[in-house]
């Protein structure tokens, strides 16, 4: 995955660019570059900070337009050459991608026939050089990247620009995010809204086969098919606080921070105690079908899909539905059984994951329902599943997931009530509910009091080579979450297991330099919990527990203790995977990591 950012209008184009593609430096940091028009394309390997000392000196006074591009390495290490915006040999049409050209290898041996000579081992460099030829024959430049693009394969979120009409950018998406700012007299084009907001709050998420047309006046969305189609700017109720660390070192604390407002915007209007039902608008339309619905299949990644294993047990719990989760990568190639009655629930922060959407469309053709429980709103999942609940979560910057996930599992239990409701939930047992999800914001304020004692506990065991997560039921994916975190903000090796799993392998790793961090809340499983870790404990395996408050008992066996307020035992992963979080994010930032931009990870991973 890449970042894409672009703009049209009377501003200087250099500093709204380069602000631009620092908002969205978390979606790739191998390289980076620019086009001002009339001028040259500047670009480098690194990140934003290494083309910024690139620019110092170079006068674009006057360009009032331009396109730029952070890249996240697919096809050639990352390099200065294969850096974006590419040009053809003319150095005439200049473009920026993200996605795939699947077919590149033919064009550019045609292309090459044709005289055009190529430098970079990139699919994207083919772009340039497939439009300037389609110019010669086309004439005008929107008729040739409109030829061009009829003639290629795969997944592309793009802009271009041309030397010879100055004032036009074309942007175009397939499979690729693209989102088009509208402003007032100015344009621009973006991989997400994020930096696009603190401009406009008025925002056209383009819709794959889509092509935009811009210029400093004037913006018109069309397909292959038809010259001016309707796309209405939808109106962005973030601000650009929101979007910016406001204050805090990184995005990833800011993030475990909002955990109590995400909290609150998943719940708005949803779930109102005295209510004796869940509302949630999005599921009204397909309310009967998921009344009989037989079967739930998640698909997910990574944060993603250890949410979906949380649904797995609330689903099973509340709405007594069978369910089972699957790795959004392993489902598209299994040749999955699909009965009538099933129901795939896709989950998805970005919207965007590329093996998550292609689940989507699998289970579509072979005739199952599709849900979608998206943060971003207007993005690929959330447009192709036949209905879905959105997380409300706002942008989510930090590579690492945090606040997506709280909210995923708030939104999870929402819809095993709403569905449980229609089958033996008593209007009762939700208002109860609805009471405990109320209350938990305030649990989450009372968690974050504690965070010096995470950070100690964090900074103690920061330079551990290894780490284990156990865990059963609710806690046992926050603890394959807790691993993840771990691996991810601080490159510690470290696994998630369910606690009864201990004896079966994992046991023979444990001595005195391999931790384990153990998720024992006092819940229908804890004296089990206690059990396993009484048994690491013999092995002089150090133990660091996170318990429910007023469990002083635990400190017989554990090292370190972190306690989390009490709550119902099917909310209990709410409060330990904050605990499990800041954990992680405390050990990145004693190892001096940099924990917003995790190495060899991108936000967004559009492609497979
Ligand atoms: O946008 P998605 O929720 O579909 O992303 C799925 C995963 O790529 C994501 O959760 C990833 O595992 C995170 N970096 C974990 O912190």
């Amino acid at each position: 995955m890449c970042g894409i950012f672009a703009y049209t209008g009377t501003k200087e184009a250099e500093p709204i660019l380069i602000d631009g593609l620092t908002r969205l430096e978390y979606r790739g940091y191998d390289s980076a570059g620019i086009y001002l028009k009339g001028g040259e394309v500047v670009k480098t390997k690194g990140a934003i900070q290494e083309l910024k000392s690139k620019l110092v000196g170079k006068d674009f006074e006057g360009a009032t337009s331009g396109i730029g591009h952070l890249r996240w390495a697919t096809h050639g290490e990352p390099n200065e050459t294969n850096a974006h915006p590419h040009t053809e040999s003319a150095g005439s049409v200049f473009v920026v991608h993200n996605g795939i050209i699947e077919n590149y290898k033919t064009l550019r041996e045609r292309l090459s026939s044709e005289g055009y000579v190529f430098q970079s081992e990139t699919d994207s460099e083919v772009l340039p050089a497939l439009i300037h030829a389609h110019m010669k024959v086309e004439g005008s430049f929107e008729d040739a990247v409109m030829a061009a693009l009829k003639e290629v394969r795969g997944t592309y979120g793009i802009v271009c620009a041309s030397r010879e009409e100055p004032d036009v950018l074309i942007a175009a998406r397939m499979g690729a995010p693209v989102v088009v700012g509208v402003g007032d007299g100015e344009y621009f084009v973006s991989s997400d809204a994020t930096p696009i907001i603190r401009h406009t709050k008025e925002v056209i998420f383009l819709q794959d086969g889509d092509v935009a047309v811009l210029t400093p006046q004037s913006y018109r969305v069309r397909t292959h098919e038809v010259p001016q189609i309707e796309r209405v700017p939808e109106h962005i109720t973030w601000n650009a606080d929101e979007a910016s660390k406001g204050g805090y070192p990184h995005f990833m604390l800011k993030e475990i921070y909002e955990a109590p407002e995400v909290i609150e915007n998943a719940l708005r209007g949803r779930a109102v105690p005295g209510l004796g039902e869940i509302k949630l608008g999005g599921l009204e339309p397909i309310r009967d079908i998921l009344a009989d619905a037989k079967r739930v299949v998640f698909a997910a990644c990574g944060t993603s899909y250890y949410a979906s294993l949380i649904g797995e047990y609330l689903f099973e719990d509340i709405a007594r539905i069978p369910v089972e989760v699957e790795y959004a990568s392993e489902f598209r190639y299994r040749n999955p059984v699909i009965e009538e009655g099933t129901v795939l629930i896709a989950l998805s922060q970005s919207g965007e994951t590329a093996d998550t959407l292609e689940a989507v469309r699998e289970a579509k053709k072979r005739g199952a329902l599709t849900l979608g429980v998206v943060n971003s709103v207007g993005s690929s999942i959330a447009r192709e599943t036949d209905a879905g609940v959105y997380n409300h979560a706002g942008p989510e910057i930090g590579v690492a997931s945090t606040k997506a996930f709280i909210s995923q599992v708030v939104v999870l239990a929402l819809i095993a009530l709403y569905i449980g409701r229609m089958r033996d939930v008593s209007r009762e047992e939700v208002d109860e509910f609805a009471e405990t999800l109320k209350d938990l914001p305030h649990q989450v304020e009372k968690l974050l009091q504690h965070v010096e004692k995470i950070e100690q506990i964090a900074e103690k065991y920061a330079d551990m080579r290894d780490f284990l997560f156990i865990g059963r039921r609710y806690s046992f994916p926050v603890a394959l979450e807790g691993a993840l975190k771990l691996k991810e903000i601080s490159y510690i090796h470290a696994e998630g297991y369910g606690a009864g799993e201990m004896k079966h392998g994992p046991l023979a790793m444990i001595d005195e330099l391999f931790p384990t961090l153990a998720i024992a809340p006092s819940d229908s499983v804890y004296e089990k919990t206690v059990s396993n870790m009484i048994e690491i404990k013999a092995r002089k395996g150090p133990i660091v527990a996170i318990a429910t408050e007023g469990d002083a008992k635990i400190q017989d066996v554990a090292d370190d203790v972190i306690y989390i307020p009490k709550t119902r035992e099917k909310l209990s992963a709410i409060l330990s995977a904050i605990a499990v979080q800041l954990f992680a994010y405390y050990v990145g930032v004693s190892k001096g990591y940099n924990i917003d931009r995790p190495r060899n990870l991108a936000k967004s991973v559009t492609v497979e």
